[in-house]
Parts: C-alpha cells; structure tokens; sequence
C-alpha cells in the first residue's frame, strides 16, 4: 500500500539536494581551489555520513573566474582549474553508483566577455553572432539605450568605442547578456543543455532564469523604491519590470521543460531556477499553467523574513494557499550568494531551522558547510567583484573553504598551499561525527528520519494553532503516519497544551538529549528547542 502511494513521487519531490560551490569543496590538486577529483573524494560522505540525495554543483564550465565561475568561456567544458571531461563522467558515474542525482549550474542569460561567440559579437557590427547578444546605438545625446542597471551596481550598458554601440549586462560588464530572441542562440543553448544530459546528470539548477527575457521594445523601467532582502544600492531605486521576467519567458520555460521531458522517458530529469521574485503569484506562475514549465522555482521568501515564528509561518502558508493544483513546494535557507545560517540566526536557531527545512512539505535545498553550522566569515576586503561595488560585505563570507578536519587548511588542500578564501572558524567534520550532539549529528538524524518517514517526503502539510506565539507547530500527514513538528524561536522555556491531537512519542529533539517520553497535554519546549513528535 505504501509502495502503491509512493510510485507517484519522484526523486526530486522526495529527496533533499545539496549544494557544492565546487571551488570551495575539497581541493586535490593543491592549487587552493577546489575541484571535480575532491568532490568524488567526498561522495561517502554526502551519501553515507550525511545522506542527501542529489548534488547540485555551482559552476566548473572554463570561465576567467571573475564571477568566479558565473561568467561561463564554454558551455559544454570543464575548467582546467577543476578538473576534465574525464573527471566529470567519474563524478556522474560514481555519484549514481552511490544513489546520489547530479544536477548542475546552467547559466544562461549571460557569457563571459571571453566567450568566442561574443569575441566575435564584438568584432564588427555585421558579424553573423552579432545579434547574439543585445546590441544598441547610444541615444542621440551619446547616453545609453535606457534606464536598466546592472544588478552588480552601475548601467546595464556599456559602450564599445571599435563598433559604437553599447551592449547588455545584467551583472557584470565581463558577462554580456546572450540575446534569446534570436532562434540560433536559443538552439545553441539548447544543445549544451543535451551534452550535459547525454552525459547522464539529472538535470539543472539555472541562473537568473527570468533574466533570459527582456520587453522587446526596451522600455524604461518605473522609478520606484523596491528594497530588497539585501543592499543592493541604486539597483532597488527601480521597478524592474521590462528588464526581466517579461511575459514570453513562459514560452521559453515550456520548450526548457520539453528538453527534459524528452530526457525523462529514460530516467527523470528536472530543473530547478533561480528567481527572485516575491510577488508569490507571479512567482507561482513559472510552474506554467499546466505545470508545464519549471519543476521549481526556487523559494527564497523565507531568507527575507526574520526569525520569528509568526514570519516563518507566513511564509509557509502564503506558499500552500499560492501554490498552483500539483505544483511542489520547496525551501531554501542558504546558498553561495546569502549570509550563512548561523550568521543571519545564530548558533541555537540554526539547529530550528535545520528541523524545519527538513521538515517542512516540499523539496530542501542544503547549502556545504551549513550541516556543521560553518558560520559567515568576516573580510576586510571583497574577492567577490559584487562586495567590491558594494559598501555592504559581498559574498566571500559564505563561500569560505568547507571544513574537514582540524588538521592544518582543515583538510580542504595541504598546508603548504593557500586556499583562495581563508579558512573560516573551527567547526569540522570530523569532530562532529563523533560528538553526540554536534550540528551534523542532528542533520545525519533528520535526514535519516526524513527518507523512512512518508509523512515528511510527501505528507500533507497543516498549521497547528493554539501555540503560544514564539513557537510554530505544524503537521505533516500521510494515511500511515501523522508527524506533529514543533518550533520554539523564543530564548524561555514555552509551554504547549496539544492534547487534542491525542499521544504521540518523541522522535527527535534539535537538542539531541531528550528522552522518549512526551505528554502532549503539557509539552515544555526548552529554549530554541524543536520536536519531532509521531502521533499514535
Ligand atoms: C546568480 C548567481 O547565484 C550569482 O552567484 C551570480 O553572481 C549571478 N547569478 C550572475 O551569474
């Protein structure tokens, strides 16, 4: 019977995906980077010690490494900085031999500046890829095409004197945006989605996905105030409303998810994209009307909240009610572009926070280093070319190497070499396997937990009211299994009175040292403390 209600689900419903920003992983090549050969080094421990189901690698395409990695020289190669061809297919095929899925970072709404297409966009005004890319005169005043900017601070245009035109950056002026309006840039991407897919990942995470299309007409955007859940300088002065996510990105979203269907005759593949969008219908809208399009949009609402329960569960169930009929929810609390757990929460919350992303209905995305609590790291000065532009910190401080052990660099490279960000603190693998109550002893139990329990891969998903306001409680519900969570975000002791739903025995404690007795009519949360609870 359970067999029966479970063939429905698939492995990206069901699974829990982990982020490697791969320069910052395991480096065994002792050039302080990380590479392919370090993250296959590691495969027993993402699928045995940890056990996560799918891997999700930050870009190794050959790139100049001035978005480190984001500002992509070829689609369908790997930079010589981590590894082969040859390293790669190890790593599908070593991360399958252990049950692992393998998706990838697909970029494309932007080249780097050293890509041939666009050295050759560049060349002259009648080059036949000079439409690959979004080329404009200047005004008649000399000033540039509209108002968009870069999101990395500035104009979204620079001039090129050789050619007098500007062309189109969304980030950085070394990542010109590729012109998806134009068919042949379209096939070409295309065509490095299936070499990636022919070589047997499991699908895409993808960059900017909205970014890909623009108003045609180029229209200005509106001048309005729209902050964000970070600084980004001048960048919030402006309704961004023409510059991306215009209406034909469903078209393109529905031929993306024809590839993939086409690839998922043999085995399933999926893509999950990166929008930042927190108008939650229109967020809503890029699953298609048909769930035709993403299999997910990634869900960043919860990293704009604070840490409060009555924030949290807004969130929550803002997405249950917005979600479209079949759509399937999933939650993000880091990644390589965000302040770390620890940093943003503290030490106490992050293990709550660690119970509800992996608790909560839908698919979690971990981010390294966030399951031994790595906290951000503090510089003075930015490698990332965003915190360059930026008075505020930039992103290095949640991309410093992951930590291993407590041997010199960590165990990330040797000690003789360098890494290229320092190393961060003093939390390690290593230590916390054998600590009974480190931070990665509790993620191993919640992720142990989750792949038994069908109430937490794809139960239903209910609010449990009747809590004092410093806590969130909710239950996830399968005809077999009824998980009541509760969420203490208060630093006192809270006192819950849940008789009404009946006896339940204790599963899991965020404190790890809590015995198996518990009495629904009178439940004592200790401060910053979560429960796992399974309903008799
Ligand atoms: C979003 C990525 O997450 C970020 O790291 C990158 O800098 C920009 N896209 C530009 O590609």
């Amino acid at each position: 019977m359970l067999e029966q209600v479970k063939v429905n689900y698939l492995w990206w419903q069901t699974g829990v995906i982990y982020q490697i920003y791969p320069r910052s992983f395991k480096d065994t090549t002792n050039n302080g980077v990380g590479d392919l050969n370090g993250i296959i080094e590691k495969l027993d421990y993402l699928s045995e010690t940890l056990g996560v189901d799918c891997l999700w690698l930050s870009p190794f395409y050959p790139s100049p490494q001035v978005d480190f990695g984001y500002d992509v020289a070829d689609f369908t190669n790997v930079d010589p900085l981590f590894g082969t061809l040859a390293d790669f297919d190890r790593l599908v095929q070593a991360s399958h031999q252990r049950g692992l899925k393998l998706i990838i970072d697909f970029v494309p709404n932007h080249s780097s500046d050293q890509h041939p297409w666009f050295i050759e966009s560049r060349s002259s005004k009648d080059n036949p890829k000079r439409d690959w890319y979004i080329w404009k005169d200047a005004k008649p005043d000399g000033s540039v095409p509209n108002n968009w900017l870069s999101v990395f601070g500035g104009p979204a245009w620079t001039w090129e004197e050789e050619t007098g035109q500007y062309y189109l950056h969304s980030f950085l002026k070394e990542q010109p945006d590729l012109n998806w309006r134009n068919p042949e840039v379209e096939a070409a991407m295309f065509d490095a989605m299936r070499f990636w897919l022919d070589r047997g990942i499991d699908g895409f995470r993808i960059d900017v996905a909205h970014f890909i299309m623009k108003d045609p007409d180029f229209r200005d955007n509106p001048i309005e105030n729209k902050p964000m859940h970070r600084p980004m300088g001048e960048y919030t002065s402006q309704d961004h409303i023409h510059d991306i996510g215009h209406e034909d990105i469903h078209e393109a979203f529905r031929k993306i998810r024809r590839l993939l269907n086409e690839y998922s005759q043999t085995s399933e593949r999926m893509c999950v994209a990166e929008i930042h969008e927190f108008n939650l219908e229109k967020w809503a809208s890029y699953y298609g009307d048909n769930l035709d399009e993403l299999h997910m949009p990634f869900n960043f609402l919860t990293l704009t909240k604070p840490w409060k329960a009555y924030a949290i569960r807004d969130v929550v169930e803002s997405l249950e009610n917005v979600l479209p009929e079949g759509a399937w929810p999933n939650y993000v609390l880091g990644n390589h572009d965000e302040n770390r757990i620890v940093s943003r929460y503290g030490k106490a919350q992050a293990r709550v926070a660690a119970m509800l992303l992996l608790t909560l209905r839908g698919t979690p995305t971990l981010y390294y280093g966030d399951e031994i609590g790595m906290p951000s790291a503090e510089f003075a000065q930015s490698l990332d070319p965003w915190g360059q532009n930026l008075e505020e910190a930039g992103r290095d401080g949640c991309r410093t190497p992951m930590q291993w052990d407590a041997g010199p660099n960590a165990g990330f490279t040797e000690e003789s070499v360098t890494p290229w960000l320092p190393i961060s603190n003093d939390v390690h693998v290593n230590d916390q396997v054998s600590e009974p109550a480190s931070m990665l002893r509790l993620y191993q139990r919640l992720l142990a937990f989750r792949k038994t329990a069908s109430a937490l891969q794809w139960g239903s998903y209910q609010t449990v009211g009747n809590v004092p306001e410093d806590c969130f409680a909710y239950l996830r519900e399968t005809e077999n299994q009824r998980i009541l969570v509760l969420l203490s975000f208060s630093d006192e002791q809270q006192n819950l009175h849940l008789e009404s739903l009946g006896t339940g025995h204790l599963l899991l404690s965020t404190h790890l040292n809590k015995d198996h007795n518990v009495d629904l009519a009178d439940i004592t949360l200790r401060p910053h403390e979560g429960l796992l609870i399974e309903l008799g």
